[in-house]
């Protein structure tokens, strides 16, 4: 074989170009060295070539696991890969094609090209043996002939041998033959008789020369013996022979016997075999038993490697007369090559909102068999949203059959199974591994409908209402979610000064504190969003139910709270057991059971008379009014909500029984005294101490008169100070009229803010002997003895007020 750097030089191969149903033929010559140009593929496929690179433009070689030839993606250029000995690739055949498949994705295109391979003179012609030994009789006749064997030459065409040149010497010229396959040998030709005598032993070197450039040669020492006579050549039972044997054969198979006799008897007639051309692939393949003619297998027989072999087989008798057989062996092929399944490309990762029929991927399936065991079929599993599409000759393309949802299957492991037709078939499988990539395709879902939050008036600002969640199965920021309350107003002011959310958590926290008597519920929109891009959001109402605390007092509207005017109810004498005579009117700003009211009279003049509803605040008589019963009625009445704890607000009514307000002696502040019950006591104590200093006086007077004979009356009337400023105007009048039971009216009033008042002293009320507006100074100290000297006691409550009747 020639190096590369003797072609360097001389670049002379040739390049021819054909467009044959759109493939392509070059021609190159063998040896030329790696990245040498065999031709343009762009231009001549008339592709663009800056796509050359997007289109995955690619060369496969077929059926061959070496790469022969590569394309340049950026020139076009069709070049050598790697060193193409045409001798190891075709032996002895006269034309050399390699086929390689040009392919395209996007879409997928395949053109073929075939590469014919020219031959260069790389090999020498050979002789099988360094010496032949030939033994000729001494008796033969001039122009005897003896048949040389062929040298071979491993190049084809000129590059094989084309001629033979014999040494010049006395006894034997070199007559060249052609057999009809073209092959050059030669007879060695008696030209001048031998003499066994006079030389017995000749050697001449034969020199075999083929036809290339530069010729190269082989030479073979012809040795001849000169011998006596031997007559007949053996003679093989067939002149070609021909075997089958089956591929993967084991050593020592049996292939083919020749045989071949000789008439001749002893020596003469003992026939050997031997191989007189062979290959250097045949000779590794295949041994001949030289006595028995056998050929068998040697060991290696590979249909892939090659299918067929031709031997020649030579028979020599024990005097060197021989002839040759030419055996053709056939190798038939079996099913010992499983399909092998090439990812030419894959998209990985394939997006989710690939359309159904997207061709995601290019699988290649060769199986180096013949025939039906290459024939192969090629599929995935059921289970996928995938299929494979046979495409161009042996190409699949990988496409989804549906619609992609990462969501549900992000990652899809395929089997690509291939299976041959052979018997038995053979198959083979690969697994790709497919995954979906994301796109944000899914909004963020609440988990509930809508919220409801629940909160007690005033709560502390920042306090939390509630949470909410949203989900979104997307991936990565595609499914990140981020809270926001939408822009709205509340009672006319943002929502913002409302509440706020979280954006990570979602936890829904009051701004203010609310008060339920303003507000009640509100309802805010909580937004969810992705950050996808374009983000996807949803939203959810979150209504918020502000209930209520017990924080109000209850108000009485009616009657109007005292330190404003006074209010007294006329209570008419008639009026029978059961009768309205008026009602307490109160509110209460909260609700629900913190705003229902109940009312109870507290403290009355006279227990038994009146009643109050306990829901209503109506104010009933319980018995007929009867003349027994004082003027003046005097009702502390509480209202209390039912709040936990209960808050009241308390209120006096002022009643008068009386048809006619004229008739009405004292329209003052009827008031109470917590102590009254003590006070009464301590009046009662005082009035016995009084009356009982009286009749002491009366007694002493009695004895005094009794003594001083003629002594002047002293009338003492009991007087009570009633403050002037108090006194209705027609007081006088009321006063005057005398209608009222005789009786002592001892009223007393001290008010709160001062300890100075005007006190006025009245007679009993029917004597109206005295000056309506005669009345005395007199400090609240010297009053409070009266009552026995008590100071705290009256200051208690808003007023304290006694009414003691005589
Ligand atoms: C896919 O195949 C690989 C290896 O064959 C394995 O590790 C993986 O668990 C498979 N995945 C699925 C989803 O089957
Ligand atoms: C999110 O979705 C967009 C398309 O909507 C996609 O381009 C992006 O790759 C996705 N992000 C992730 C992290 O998958
Ligand atoms: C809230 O969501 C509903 C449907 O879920 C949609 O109709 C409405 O436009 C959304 N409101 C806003 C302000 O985004």
């Amino acid at each position: 074989m020639f190096g590369s750097g003797v072609l360097r030089g001389c670049v002379f191969f040739f390049i021819v170009v054909l467009y044959a149903h759109g493939d392509l033929s070059y021609s190159v010559m063998e040896e030329l060295k790696r990245g040498s140009v065999i031709g343009n593929i762009a231009k001549d496929l008339g592709l663009e070539l800056g796509r050359l690179s997007s289109r995955k433009a690619r060369v496969d070689v077929e059926g061959n696991d070496r790469q022969y030839c590569e394309i340049n993606l950026q020139s076009g250029d069709f070049v050598v890969a790697e060193r193409i000995d045409r001798e190891e690739h075709c032996g002895e055949k006269p034309s050399c094609v390699l086929k390689f498949d040009l392919l395209l994705e996007k879409p997928l295109e395949l053109h073929r090209l075939s590469l014919q391979v020219q031959d260069v003179n790389d090999n020498a012609p050979i002789f099988q043996k360094d010496v032949l030994k030939l033994e000729i009789q001494e008796s033969a006749l001039k122009g005897a002939r003896y048949r040389i064997n062929a040298a071979h030459d491993a190049d084809v065409g000129t590059n094989s041998v084309e001629t033979y040149i014999l040494e010049e010497n006395p006894h034997f010229v070199f007559s060249i033959q052609t057999t009809s396959a073209g092959t050059k040998y030669g007879d060695l030709v008696l030209d001048k008789e031998l003499d066994r005598e006079e030389k017995q032993d000749i050697k001449l070197l034969l020199t075999a020369v083929d036809g290339g450039s530069p010729r190269r040669s082989g030479t073979v020492v012809i040795h001849v013996i000169v011998l006596d006579a031997n007559d007949n050549a053996p003679v093989f039972s067939a002149a070609v022979y021909t075997a089958t044997l089956a591929e993967n054969s084991p050593i020592n198979t049996p292939v083919i016997t020749v045989s071949a006799s000789d008439a001749d008897e002893g020596v003469n007639g003992d026939v050997i075999y031997e191989f007189s051309r062979i290959s250097e692939k045949s000779q590794k393949r295949f041994s001949l038993n030289e006595k028995t003619g056998e050929i068998s297998v040697r060991g290696g027989i590979d249909y892939e490697e090659g299918n067929s072999y031709e031997l020649f087989v030579e028979a020599k008798d024990g005097y060197g007369l021989s002839s040759e057989a030419k055996v053709t062996i056939d190798i038939t092929d079996m099913n010992d090559n499983a399909p092998v399944i090439n990812v030419k490309s894959l998209t990985n990762p394939v997006p989710e909102n690939a359309s159904p029929g997207t061709e995601v991927g290019v699988v290649n399936v060769q199986d180096r068999d013949s025939e039906n065991n290459r024939q192969v079929r090629c599929s995935i599993q059921q289970n996928v949203p995938f299929k494979l599409v046979p495409s161009i000759k042996n190409y699949y393309s990988l496409v989804t059959t549906g619609q992609l949802d990462r969501e549900v299957v992000s990652d899809y492991n395929i089997t690509i199974t291939a299976t041959d037709e052979g018997s038995p078939p053979l198959s083979s499988f690969k697994s790709v591994q497919l995954s979906v990539a994301d796109i944000n395709d899914n909004p963020p879902v609440f988990e509930e409908q809508s919220y409801s939050a629940y909160v007690s008036e005033n709560n502390k600002p920042g306090s939390t209402l509630c949470s909410v969640t949203a989900r979104d199965p997307d991936w990565r920021q595609n499914g990140t979610v981020i809270y926001s309350v939408l822009a709205g107003e509340v009672n006319g002011a943002p929502v913002s000064s409302y509440v706020s959310v979280n954006g990570d958590t979602g936890v829904i926290h009051a701004v203010r504190s609310f008060d339920h008597e303003q507000l009640r519920s509100f309802k805010v929109h909580v937004t969810a969003r992705d950050n996808g891009s374009p983000p996807l959001s949803s939203n959810v109402t979150v209504s918020v139910f502000i209930s209520d605390v017990n924080d109000n007092c209850p108000q009485i509207l009616y009657p109007a709270p005292e330190g404003s005017s006074f209010m007294t109810e006329l209570v008419p004498k008639a009026a029978n057991g059961g009768s309205v005579v008026s009602k307490v009117i109160a509110v209460d700003a909260d609700s629900g059971q913190n705003a229902w009211l109940s009312y109870h009279i507290v403290k009355s003049t006279d227990p038994g008379l009146f009643t109050i509803g306990l829901h209503n605040g109506e104010i009933r008589t319980q018995r007929d009014i009867s003349e027994s019963d004082s003027m003046k009625q005097n009702l502390i009445v509480s209202v209390k909500d039912n709040g936990q704890p209960s808050l009241s607000a308390t209120c006096s009514m002022y009643l008068l029984i009386s048809d006619n307000l004229a008739e009405v002696p004292e329209l003052k502040d009827i008031s109470y005294d917590e102590n009254d019950s003590k006070l009464t006591s301590y009046l009662i104590i005082a009035l016995v101490c009084v009356s009982t200093f009286f009749l002491t006086f009366i007694i002493i007077i009695l004895g005094v008169r009794f003594c001083h004979r003629r002594k002047p009356r002293l009338l003492f009337d009991g007087a009570v100070a009633i403050p002037g400023a108090y006194l209705p105007p027609n007081y006088a009048d009321v006063d005057g009229t005398g209608t009222l039971r005789s009786a002592y009216n001892y009223d007393a009033y001290l008010t709160t803010g001062s300890r100075t008042s005007d006190f006025k002293f009245v007679t009993s009320y029917n004597d109206n002997t005295l000056p309506a507006d005669q009345t005395l100074r007199k400090s609240p100290t010297d009053f409070a003895d009266v009552f026995g000297g008590g100071d705290g006691s009256p200051e208690v409550g808003t007023s304290a007020i006694f009414n003691l009747t005589l």
